[in-house]
């Protein structure tokens, strides 16, 4: 095996989604504990140890107090090399939470034991099940009265639509928390409450059978409790499957709290265990490995002007095969240039490392002089092939936008075109009309307060944004089968155009989708486009 060959079957890429609160900065500060972080991408955005990117817009994020940027942190355990995504921690999320799904294999879901299912898992757990990644999921807080434990997981089977497969099962919560009921290993393991920040204490593991011990340990009515629940439960639950798990059909689930460090080790080593090395990915021309490949990646983001002083753009790619070696020659296939990376590098929180070398698996950013676009492709000088797009996802609010002083016409669509590029928002115009009309449409409403805060600063043009009531917008699938003209909607569905001239409708709620596609029978609409 070549070297190459193990450095990329020893990666694991995933990305860590949860609702704000759940637990997900805690959770992952104590996965980095028992690696020790070898780099630090971005940062872990706790509150007491936030450490913001450096930018001038960036000063809405420190207004708010919130993240609006994803990052990246990659660590080593047990002979994995670990790339952990974070995603932006609030309701506003934008566009680039989602797209940080696609750069990843495999996502872990944390969720608040007294909460269940929350509105921003729900949104990017539809992108994880559209992309059939495997999810692992970690229900957190369990040192805190938390729900019925089979409601929990029904709670997740009906919300997402995925099977769950305990591989613990706590025993009772919050000051009666005893521990974990280990299914595998049919014991338990007793609850230590060790110190924040310090490695996970030495539990006591007892056989279920051994009944006495079990009562001594965890009292008698806790005992039968348990017993009884592991009969419900076997009796219940979905058989473990790998097969499923790895088609992103069935969730294992673990139970602990990240803040007193319980469970968090089993739960890394299971997952570690489960989750795949870099898979094959999808190109125009059939399926690139990554080992078999040479170098190959795709950007998933870009993000703009983290130094004022330089105006730059760093675009962030996913290595999906082969070896990136600093000094290599590259064709960025979609603006048909063979180049050399400018700057490879790992984002750190205020400083960049510059890397030498990199593998599948592996997040890196570049300087980007305004080349590079959301889906663009890069590989070998030899090699030609696009990976296949990435999805745009449905904007859920949506503005017009009117320039304040019109003489400059230029530099508003220059930046709003830009803007529009990064992937932040998403420009729509009405169908028979130019640049005069922009309608911009946005996934977290922050997005609108970055747009105007950029175009004033970066571009020097004032807006004003007049909100407009619609809460969804469809593609037209079968565009080419679709007269425009003649198709009817409700009456207040709009028709409008992207930047590539593609058709689409904004409906002000749900039943009017259902009654547009009631009245042109055989209209095919969906939620993602293709970039
Ligand atoms: P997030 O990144 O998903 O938004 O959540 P974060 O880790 O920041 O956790 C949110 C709050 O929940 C924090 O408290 C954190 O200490 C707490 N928390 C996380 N895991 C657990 C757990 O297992 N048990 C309990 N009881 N609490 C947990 P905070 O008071 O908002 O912040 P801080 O002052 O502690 O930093």
């Amino acid at each position: 095996m070549s070297n190459h060959t193990e450095e990329i079957n020893r990666r694991r890429t995933f990305a860590i989604i949860s609702h704000p609160d759940a637990g997900k900065t805690t959770l992952t500060e104590k996965f980095l504990l028992y690696g020790g972080a070898i780099n630090l991408a971005g940062s872990v955005k706790g509150k007491a140890t936030a450490r913001h990117a450096v930018s001038d817009w960036m000063e809405i994020e420190k207004e708010r107090g919130i993240s609006v940027t994803s990052s990246v942190l990659q660590f080593e355990y047990d002979g994995y090399c670990i790339n952990i995504l974070d995603t932006p921690g609030h309701q506003d999320f934008s566009e680039d939470t989602y797209r940080t799904l696609m750069a990843a294999d495999s996502a872990v879901m944390v969720i608040d034991a007294s909460k269940g299912v929350e509105a921003q898992t729900r949104k990017l757990f539809k992108v994880c099940v559209m992309r059939k990644i495997p999810i692992f999921t970690f229900i957190n807080k369990m040192d805190r009265d938390a729900n019925d434990t089979f409601d929990l997981l029904d709670d997740i089977e009906k919300e997402l639509g995925i099977a769950t497969c305990p591989v613990n099962w706590p025993i009772g919560s919050g000051k009666s928390f005893k521990g974990v009921y280990d299914r595998e290993k049919k014991c338990v393991i007793s609850y230590s409450d060790t110190e924040k920040g310090t490695k996970e204490g030495t539990a006591t593991e007892i056989p279920v059978q051994d009944e006495a011990h079990l009562k001594e340990m965890i009292g008698d009515e806790a005992a039968d409790k348990l017993i009884q629940e592991i009969e419900l439960l076997d009796g219940a639950s979905a058989e473990f499957d790998l097969d499923l798990v790895r088609k992103g059909e069935l969730t294992p689930v673990c139970f602990g709290s990240a803040l007193t460090n319980f469970g968090v080790e089993i739960f890394l080593k299971h997952f570690l265990k489960m989750a795949t090395a870099p898979l094959p990915r999808k190109a125009d021309i059939g399926l690139i490995d990554p080992v078999e490949n040479e170098f190959s990646a795709f950007v998933f983001k870009i993000q703009a002007n983290m130094n004022k002083a330089h105006r730059d753009r760093i675009a962030f790619m996913r290595i999906c095969s082969g070896k990136f070696d600093a000094q290599m020659e590259v064709r960025h296939v979609q603006g048909g240039k063979v180049m050399r990376l400018s700057q490879p590098q790992q984002i750190m929180a205020d400083e960049r490392k510059i890397l030498s070398e990199a593998y599948a698996g592996d997040i890196i950013g570049v300087f980007d002089p305004g080349i590079f676009s959301i889906g663009d492709t890069l590989c070998m000088p030899k090699d030609k092939f696009c990976y296949e797009g990435i999805p745009t996802f449905a904007p859920e609010h949506f503005a017009r936008v009117r320039q304040v002083d019109t003489m400059k016409r230029k530099q508003f669509v220059k930046g709003i075109e830009q803007i529009a590029q990064e992937g932040a928002i998403q420009i729509f115009q009405e169908l028979n009309s130019g640049m005069e009309e922009i309608i911009v449409g946005v996934v977290g409403v922050l997005q609108f307060d970055v747009l105007k805060y950029r175009l004033e600063n970066e571009y020097n043009v004032e807006i004003r944004l007049e909100n407009l009531p619609y809460e969804h917008i469809r593609w037209i699938e079968n565009k080419d089968e679709v007269d425009l003209d003649k198709l009817t909607g409700t009456s207040d569905m709009k028709k409008v155009k992207d930047m590539k001239g593609n058709p689409l409708l904004l409906f002000v709620n749900s039943w009017s989708i259902g009654m547009t596609l009631d009245r042109n029978k055989g209209l095919v609409l969906t939620e993602f486009g293709r970039n």
